[in-house]
């Protein structure tokens, strides 16, 4: 067990909300964890009333962007028990985005054990509906007030919690998305594979110009020769040619390392399916649509869950995937992972982290 303070709200502002109707990230929780780093250590960790924090207007985290973050969810299972899905590997990745943008790591067992406690003291407000969970948002930021360019001495870590549905306003249909085009996300020995503030900032853009043309979301080149396919906005990209899926590999530094892809590789394994990660151009899923071999693509992420893509723009040219619709390996997958998730199906690799 860590050592951590624990205020409560005098009154829960639960009966405010319909849990039943939600869009993505818009309500919080009763309680939030904060933990300080200083004098080259952290402090006690404290849940506390969620609510405004006072800041210096000279931090350097809001200065230049020293400033990350991690994404995971916690589900009612089936049984009536709460599970946090593989918050370990959530703790691992953390750590890297900690360690490229000079912040101090949490420690593993207060990382793990302050999110069980947050969750579990605000367990009333994780959604029922399937669909629905509750997304927790570690993030970390650097809070010296100092103006010179060099990492920040002292840091807030905090944790808040936010009931969700799903990511998109599609729901879980298909999804349209449209290639960077000039812009770049990231490239080699960027930021790319961390989960930094900064690579959502540079996606704003992009995203604005995609949706005023009626796209959902970016899906991004590389950023060298705007040639092979990285990822999405906010998830992995999937796509299935001629039988065989292929996704990205992830060892360029400028992708994401995704919990829900690195999940969906290892289901597909077990299935028996060949799974290929390796560059995929553009033009070869353009060239697969012509020749009647793409079946399908599909994005992963955790809020985004498993998201098929039912239309690609790229340049002047347009494809509808599978009809539009939601292809059966998609379907597939979706249906497995969140099985696994509310606790419908074993859990037979060992990722649900359960409080009873
Ligand atoms: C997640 O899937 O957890 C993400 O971090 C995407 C988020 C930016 C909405």
């Amino acid at each position: 067990m860590i050592d951590l303070e624990i205020k409560k709200v005098e009154k829960s502002k639960i009966d405010n909300y319909d849990l039943e109707n939600l869009v993505f990230g818009t309500i919080f929780t009763d309680h939030m964890l904060i933990m300080e780093y200083k004098d080259e250590k952290w402090e006690k960790p404290k849940i506390v009333p969620f609510g405004e924090i006072s800041v210096n207007p000279a931090m350097c985290s809001l200065h230049y962007g020293q400033l990350g973050f991690e994404g995971l969810k916690a589900f009612k299972t089936v049984d009536d028990k709460i599970n946090i899905f593989r918050i370990d590997k959530n703790c691992e990745r953390f750590e890297k985005t900690c360690e490229r943008l000079c912040m101090p790591k949490v420690p593993k067992e207060i990382f793990i054990e302050g999110i069980k406690e947050l969750v579990s003291l605000d367990r009333a407000w994780i959604p029922q509906k399937k669909g629905s969970s509750l997304y927790i948002r570690p993030f970390i930021f650097a809070t010296e007030p100092f103006l010179g360019v060099r990492p920040s001495k002292t840091y807030y870590y905090m944790v808040i919690l936010s009931p969700v549905g799903p990511y998109y306003k599609e729901g879980f249909n298909p999804v349209k998305l449209i290639t960077s085009g000039k812009y770049s996300r990231t490239c080699e020995g960027g930021l790319g594979f961390t989960k930094a503030a900064a690579n959502y900032a540079i996606s704003l853009y992009p995203a604005t110009e995609a949706q005023k043309k009626g796209y959902t979301q970016v899906l991004w080149l590389d950023g060298k020769e705007h040639k092979y396919v990285e990822e999405v906005g906010t998830m992995n990209f999937f796509c299935v040619i001629d039988g065989e899926i292929l996704t990205p590999p992830i060892d360029t530094g400028t992708i994401l390392p995704g919990i829900t892809r690195e999940s969906v590789i290892k289901i597909l394994n077990d299935k028996g399916y060949k799974v290929t990660e390796r560059r995929v151009s553009i033009d070869e899923i353009f060239e697969a649509n012509e020749n009647g071999k793409l079946d399908e693509i599909f994005g992963t992420g955790t809020a985004a869950v498993i998201s098929p893509v039912g239309e690609l723009a790229h340049e002047d040219k347009k494809i509808v995937i599978n009809n539009g619709e939601t292809g059966p390996i998609a379907k597939m997958l979706f249906d497995e992972i969140t099985g696994i998730q509310y606790g419908e199906k074993p859990d037979k690799y060992g990722w649900n982290f359960i409080i009873e």
